[in-house]
């Protein structure tokens, strides 16, 4: 039987989510945010092993890496399929809104770091694509490593890229208001800066699996990208 998963990788802002998101809705397929979960993580470590453990760059031993895969497994963290979409949540709270926060923003590429998390996180992620496999008519997950390790498998990869000033100006539009030059040019950095920490990590490193479609949406519209991702998808998925 065909896995029927598609994965949308890409650097942070590169509108992978939204693609996915929406991508998933013209397919009637469901939606799995895995950066959602490594949020989701991240929440339940800041709310439990103390905000400071990490001060100065690494994790204290609050947050050693077993520590935080046992908070995971406990309280727990988990991904439960609400309609078409996975949500996170936490003790069974949905954290959806909680995870977007600039205090777990801040933390949560020094989790996904962490092997251990990883290996966590990708166990959540094929048990929820493969335990709803019945009933949706697919899964479209997102990430950064969804098309080299998590479902290397899948039939259709896609690497989402656009450059570091468009994503910076895409994701203060999103916040809204006027956006200022030199705003605009913190932002950039701190995605190329999240970028370079995400693609030179020695676990799964962001990057394109052999594969992939690599769709750079600098000068594309989110309909755009959506429509090539959705012909790409019925093409190589028909039914
Ligand atoms: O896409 P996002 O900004 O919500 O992702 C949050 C963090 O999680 C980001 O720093 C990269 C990490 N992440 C990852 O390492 N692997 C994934 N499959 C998804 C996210």
């Amino acid at each position: 039987m065909t896995l029927r998963v598609i994965a949308i990788d890409g650097p942070a802002a590169s509108g992978k989510s939204s693609t996915a998101r929406a991508v998933a809705r013209r397919l009637g397929w469901a939606h799995l945010d895995s950066g959602a979960l490594y949020r989701a993580i991240t929440l339940a470590a800041l709310d439990n092993l103390g905000e400071k453990a990490g001060e100065g760059g690494t994790a204290g031993e609050g947050w050693s890496a077993q520590r935080i895969v046992g908070l995971a497994d406990g309280l727990p963290v988990r991904l439960v399929l609400v309609g078409d979409v996975f949500r996170p949540e936490v003790a069974g709270v949905d954290v959806e809104e909680a995870i977007r926060s600039e205090r777990v923003t801040r933390r949560v590429s020094e989790v996904a770091a962490i092997p251990e998390v990883r290996h966590w996180v990708n166990v959540q992620q094929r048990d929820a694509a493969l335990r709803h496999h019945a009933g949706v008519a697919g899964v479209v997950v997102d990430g950064r490593d969804i098309g080299t390790v998590v479902f290397p498998d899948a039939p259709l990869k896609v690497f989402l890229t656009a450059s570091p000033e468009e994503r910076a100006r895409r994701r203060l539009a999103q916040r809204g208001g006027r956006v200022d030059p030199s705003e605009l040019q913190r932002e950039a950095a701190a995605l190329a800066a999240r970028d370079q920490a995400d693609s030179t990590r020695a676990v799964a490193p962001l990057r394109a699996a052999a594969d992939a479609v690599v769709l750079d949406t600098t000068r594309l519209s989110l309909d755009d990208q959506v429509a090539r991702v959705v012909a790409l998808a019925r093409d190589r998925l028909p039914g």
